[in-house]
């Protein structure tokens, strides 16, 4: 797997951005996945910046969520589904009717959740795929134990995922108990990933991801098993990593003119 580790999250997000736009250009439905929470605002921010200096067209583009909380409305602000209308579809200029998110307030959450597979594969399956990770390793909300085949699904949320995110809640609101999320089988067959972290706290998931043994005890390290995927990190995030020299090495030793860039995909 590719580690870019960089300086500070703005530039975590122009080299994200960079990458997704290359790989959603090869597509003529392209179909960008994408997260929720504070890793990928720098990347939405910097896509954004490149819409507007028309270095980047996303009036075809559809989008498909990772996850939703059971039992707020989509209306509520702490809604994923609002959440990615205002960090994404807004800030895009994506058409509303193109974004996707898991219906979390469905009477029936199992045909929501087979229904939103269906609608994935109707688009063409996601190009790439933008993850965060979770302390614990949880990817969407992929939560430590999750089956590596696992398909778009009701959860239980960590008790540590839901103390984490009390900070997108008042203190004496509590965070939802369950939520909709993707699959690791669902996310796997997305054809790029590129996942995203900054800050010590990350440290420990990103190393067990990245180096550790594949294990379903850190859900995101069934990355390693993906032939696509670009993990992108600030200097704190990185600071459990073993093997960090060499990644920067390879970083500074790219071959060029040799057809190998296109190896990326
Ligand atoms: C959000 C999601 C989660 C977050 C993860 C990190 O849609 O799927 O896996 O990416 O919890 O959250 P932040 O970026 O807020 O640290």
């Amino acid at each position: 797997m590719e580690v870019i580790i960089c300086k500070d999250t703005t530039e975590m997000g122009e080299i994200a951005a960079r990458h997704i736009i290359a790989v959603l250009a090869r597509s003529t439905h392209p179909v960008l996945g994408v997260a929720t929470g504070s890793s990928p605002l720098s990347t939405y921010q910097a896509l954004a910046r490149l819409a507007k200096a028309d270095m980047a067209d996303f009036s075809n583009l559809s989008a498909f969520a990772l996850d939703e909380y059971i039992g707020l409305s989509p209306d509520d602000e702490r809604s994923y589904t609002a959440t990615i209308k205002h960090t994404v579809t807004e800030q895009l200029g994506l058409d509303p009717a193109n974004v996707h998110v898991p219906e979390g307030s469905a009477r029936d959450l199992v045909a929501a959740c087979q229904n939103y597979e269906k609608a994935i594969k109707a688009a063409g399956g996601v190009d790439i795929q933008i993850l965060g990770i979770g302390g614990n390793g949880h990817i969407g909300f992929n939560e430590p134990s999750s089956p590596f085949s696992s398909r778009t699904r009701v959860m239980t949320l960590a008790p540590r995922t839901r103390e984490d995110n009390q900070r997108f809640f008042h203190a004496d609101e509590a965070v939802p108990t369950h939520c909709l999320t993707q699959g690791l089988g669902t996310i796997m067959e997305a054809r790029h990933l590129v996942l995203l972290a900054n800050g010590e706290a990350k440290a420990g998931a990103i190393a067990a991801a990245v180096e550790g043994p594949v294990s379903a005890m850190c859900p995101a390290s069934v990355l390693q098993f993906h032939q696509q995927a670009v993990v992108i990190v600030d200097e704190a995030a990185a600071s459990k990593l073993a093997n960090a020299d060499y990644y920067r090495h390879v970083q500074k030793n790219q071959l060029d003119g040799w057809g190998v860039a296109d190896q990326r995909g």
